[in-house]
């Protein structure tokens, strides 16, 4: 990747917001546990450096909005008021709670803010203004928070056009935070010039989910390896049995358009060597944690078998062909990874790229990023980016325009 600047649009470095009150668009949107704990809070570590540079550097005042879950109307266990404690413990500064998004309480809070304060308030879903991209509402966000800019850092959410991602700008000037930059830079970066060679490797249930980014994957990548249970679908295509394996019974037009598009790219004779299917898969009588782990050729799935992860002998295949430079774009786990013994090939990948830091690796959020935060111990940082956003980051790979991005000042 070159020294290009991809995210053409002005950041949080660019305007002179020195001292002065920031309404800052986080994505906080975390998992919550069945005992109403956070069960991962990556998100919200993600944001620190942007509200850490705003308030240590620049001398602002922040106040942070986020949607959390789909509520339909209050629901209090969807309260941020749970974010604010983990962020409060996270980066070491008095966070101040404000249980709404609008009205005199946050007009009253935000006010006469004290140099350096962090406000979060309350979510902004709990209104059904915020997801029908009411203007009215933005205006309210913008006047009550008596905020002088506007800062976009919710990666995970500037897919959406939203009150606080798009009707929001037209009151506030809005610029990008550090986090928004980082990945946008990262993956479009990577997308639009990549190190060669590039592997795409895609995993996941459905292909209409991934049919966008495979055809733009097909004109710019040097490989493209399918797993998950799409796998199970391309091999049954292909003749192979699949036994009780979840496949897509209608997709038999888009496979032979992929496949009519990749023989045009590289000839028939070597279809195989880019579009990359498993050749060994592992498979189990039952979705289950105690099934024990079978590896079989792909032509001996027996009736009553599902395939659940990719086999050795694939994962040995396709670390060749990644080898030890270039890019990886990782998108879908490779198995049933939630599954310790179906996790092994998304594992033997992981691996493989944390320990070849030349690899530029980016790792779709979502499942993936689940998985590989769950196995990394450096936290994500094995990896060149782990993104925040799973539907945001599908989307600017399959090269669409992100409305929260598109509105931010050039
Ligand atoms: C996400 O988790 O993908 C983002 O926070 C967006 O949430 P949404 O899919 O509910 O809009």
């Amino acid at each position: 990747m070159s020294g290009h600047n991809y995210f053409n649009k002005k950041t949080v470095r660019d305007v002179p917001l020195d001292g002065k009150t920031i309404l800052l668009r986080a994505d906080y949107n975390v998992p919550i546990d069945t005992s109403g704990n956070i069960a991962d809070d990556y998100r919200i570590v993600s944001s620190l450096p942007t509200i850490k540079y705003l308030v240590e550097e620049r001398g602002c005042n922040v106040v942070i909005i986020s949607h959390l879950g789909r509520p339909k109307g209050i629901d209090p266990h969807l309260s941020l008021k749970l974010v604010s404690s983990r962020l409060q413990k996270l980066i070491k500064k008095p966070i101040k709670f404000i249980p709404a998004c609008v009205g005199d309480k946050v007009s009253v809070a935000t006010k006469n803010m004290a140099a350096g304060e962090i406000i979060l308030l309350e979510n902004l879903r709990f209104h059904e203004e915020e997801e029908a991209n009411d203007e009215k509402f933005a205006h309210k966000l913008a006047k009550d928070s008596h905020a002088r800019y506007f800062v976009q850092d919710g990666f995970g959410v500037v897919h959406r056009a939203h009150a606080s991602t798009s009707a929001i700008t037209q009151f506030l000037p809005s610029v990008g935070g550090l986090l928004l930059e980082r990945e946008y830079q990262t993956i479009e970066g990577a997308m639009s010039h990549p190190k060669k060679p590039l592997t795409a490797v895609l995993g996941g249930a459905k292909i209409a989910d991934k049919i966008e980014l495979i055809d733009r994957f097909i004109n710019i990548a040097d490989q493209i390896v399918i797993g998950g249970a799409m796998a199970s679908t391309f091999l049954q295509y292909k003749g192979f049995t699949v036994g009780k394996s979840l496949v897509e019974p209608d997709e038999k037009v888009i496979i032979d358009k992929i496949y009519q598009d990749v023989a045009k790219k590289v000839g028939l004779d070597n279809i195989d060597d880019f579009l990359v299917l498993p050749n060994d898969v592992a498979v189990a009588q039952k979705i289950d944690k105690k099934q024990p782990r079978k590896e079989v050729e792909a032509g001996n799935v027996h009736d009553e078998e599902i395939i659940l992860d990719i086999g050795t002998k694939t994962m040995n295949r396709i670390e060749k062909y990644i080898g030890h430079e270039g890019t990886v774009i990782w998108n879908g786990p490779l198995g049933y990874a939630e599954i310790l013994n179906f996790a092994y090939s998304s594992a033997r990948l992981a691996l493989h790229l944390a320990k070849n830091p030349k690899i530029t690796s980016i790792i779709g959020g979502g499942d993936t990023a689940d998985f590989v935060l769950d196995w990394d111990k450096q936290k994500g940082k094995s990896f060149s980016l782990v993104s925040t956003g799973g539907g945001a980051s599908l989307e600017l790979m399959s090269g669409k325009k992100l409305p929260g991005v598109e509105a931010l000042l050039k």
